[in-house]
């Protein structure tokens, strides 16, 4: 039997993050550049640095047992478990497998990794409502979770754009926060090559100002799709209240929504009088972490319902997914009654609180110590930080030992 009728969407969600971050003021005075061409320029305020302990793993279980915590979710619940990342720790096994270890789920459950660039989880998360929609799910919920830590080299002019993070969603039949809607989505790809990583490569590689152009062409192709899908099905593309972006550095959104806004027919003037009340609230938290790669359009819904939830119940919010390559999504989802009062129980933004500013001697440490990290033996880590986080403490034997 086919669940087609049900209310599929997005039931709760939690971040995690580094404990460290760089203000983006700092690297800017390091790196010889006026601090505004960051702050203003680029629209980014601080980075989250991660250290060799703080891997994609650790921050997907941190992010994932945070959800199960502040949401009251039993782990016994879940059949499905999709991780989207671009950063992952093995060629083979999925960071999903870990996963299922450190959280102890069921052995009844599909688990894997999804690969698209920034697409990634949004891969995982159009196939998890599908799971349920299908009626494979048979009552039990998704573990959608989006890892990343994203780095280019030292000094160069995406250094500015990193950041490291990961936002876990659960999706059921039944969501608190907010209802998708399965089958009205606008898709759009293209093979470009705008932003890659070799195999043998730990930083990325990137034509920074092709990116840009790539992302906007593709918000088009996915923004049409979707408005005559929309249109086809009855729905009024324009009611639509919010609007979250793909976030790889808060400027873009900017730009994104002006792209948009043009599409729409709107001026400029009239895109920038609106992106206060659309756009604004959603950027706080990736403003505070840089870019997450995959989890970043889900950092910029996070920051939206930690910011509205409340004032939003019932309104639409547009959502745009990018991956470089590429892929797109465009689709919407509707904050659901209850929202706001849910969204405070699970205080989205206290692991921001909690963080500690590095200088930055300290920072580029970090990043020369990280390509050897992979390779420490477990026994001699001694930096695994606060007892309460998923720590990777190193190789046992080509075997990726954690801390659980
Ligand atoms: C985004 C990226 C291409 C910018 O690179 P860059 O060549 O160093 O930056 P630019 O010279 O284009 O300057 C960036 C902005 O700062 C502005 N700026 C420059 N100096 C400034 C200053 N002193 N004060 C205020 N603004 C300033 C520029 O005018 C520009 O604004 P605009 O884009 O609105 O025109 C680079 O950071 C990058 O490659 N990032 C990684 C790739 C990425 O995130 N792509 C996104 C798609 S997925």
């Amino acid at each position: 039997m086919k669940d087609q009728d049900l209310s599929i969407g997005i039931d709760a969600l939690a971040i995690a993050v580094p404990e460290g971050f760089v203000e983006l003021a700092d690297l800017a005075v390091a790196r010889g550049v006026p601090p505004a061409k960051y702050v203003e320029g680029l629209g980014v305020r601080r980075m989250a640095v991660a250290k060799p302990h703080e891997d994609p793993v650790a921050l997907a279980a941190d992010a994932s047992r945070r959800l199960f915590r502040t949401a009251d979710v039993d782990p016994s619940s879940i059949g499905l478990v999709v991780v989207g990342t671009e950063t992952a720790v093995d060629h083979s096994k999925p960071v999903a497998a870990y996963l299922h270890g450190l959280l102890g789920l069921p052995s009844r459950c599909r688990v894997y990794e999804a690969k698209h660039a920034c697409f990634g989880g949004t891969a995982g998360l159009l196939t998890a409502m599908d799971w349920i929609a299908s009626g494979s799910a048979r009552g039990r919920s998704a573990l959608v979770v989006c890892t990343d830590i994203a780095r280019y080299a030292l000094g160069s002019a995406g250094e500015p754009t990193q950041g490291a993070g990961a936002v876990a969603l659960l999706v059921t039949s039944s969501p608190r926060l907010l209802a998708l809607e399965p089958g009205v989505t606008g898709s759009y790809a293209r093979d470009v090559a705008d932003f890659w990583r070799p195999l043998y490569k730990k930083d990325a590689v990137v034509d920074g100002h092709l990116s840009v152009q790539c992302y906007l062409d593709a918000l088009a192709g996915a923004y049409d799709a979707w408005e005559e899908t929309s249109r086809e099905v009855g729905q009024d593309p324009d009611d639509v209240v919010r609007r979250c972006y793909h976030v790889p550095y808060g400027k873009l959104a900017r730009k994104a929504h002006r792209h948009l806004a043009a599409l729409r027919g709107f001026a400029d003037a009239e895109a920038d009088a609106s992106f206060d009340i659309e756009v604004a609230p959603s950027l706080r938290f990736p403003s505070e972490v840089g870019n997450v790669y995959t989890g970043s359009l889900y950092l910029a819904l996070a920051s939206l319902l930690d910011a509205e939830a409340e004032q939003l119940e019932g309104g639409r919010v547009g959502l745009f997914s990018y991956g470089s390559g590429c892929c797109a999504e465009y689709f919407a989802g509707r904050v659901q009654p209850g929202a706001g009062p849910f969204t405070e129980k699970l205080a989205l933004g206290a692991p921001l609180a909690a963080r500690k500013r590095l200088e930055l001697p300290e920072y580029e440490a970090i990043r020369r110590g990280d390509v050897e990290a992979d390779q420490r033996p477990a026994a001699a880590t001694d930096d695994a930080g606060a007892l309460e986080r998923v720590a990777f403490l190193g190789v046992d034997s080509d075997r990726r030992v954690y801390r659980a």
